[in-house]
Order: C-alpha cells, then sequence, then structure tokens
C-alpha cells in the first residue's frame, strides 16, 4: 500500500508525499519551510506534530 499519498494536513489537503519531497529535495529543514513549500500547518497547525516526525525521520 502506498501511504506516502495520505494526506497529513487536512486543512490544505497535503500528502505525505509533498512533504517528504519538500525536505529531501528543497531543504525545507524546519516545519515553517515546509509550510512555506506545501502550504501544510500553515492553517490550524494541528498536523505540525506530524510534520515535525516527518523531519526527524523521513519515511
Ligand atoms: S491540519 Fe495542517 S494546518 Fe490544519
Amino acid at each position: 500500500m502506498d501511504t506516502n499519498g495520505k494526506i497529513i494536513c487536512t486543512c490544505t489537503e497535503v500528502t505525505e508525499k509533498e512533504i517528504i519531497d519538500s525536505i529531501e529535495n528543497h531543504n525545507c529543514n524546519t516545519v515553517e519551510k515546509v509550510g512555506d513549500k506545501t502550504g501544510a500547518g500553515t492553517i490550524c497547525g494541528g498536523c505540525k506534530r506530524i510534520i515535525e516526525n516527518l523531519l526527524i525521520k523521513p519515511a
């Protein structure tokens, strides 16, 4: 099963795959930078913890 396509940020419908891409290919090394690139975490902030976990250990 492709879990990379699952939505991490329900506010913006940004997927895990998009977040990992921003981390690995666009030098986004903080939650803020991931947010600037993808939009994830920029509305309610509820998904920031998940983004942090992806920053520590990209799946
Ligand atoms: S779930 Fe990501 S900003 Fe709301």
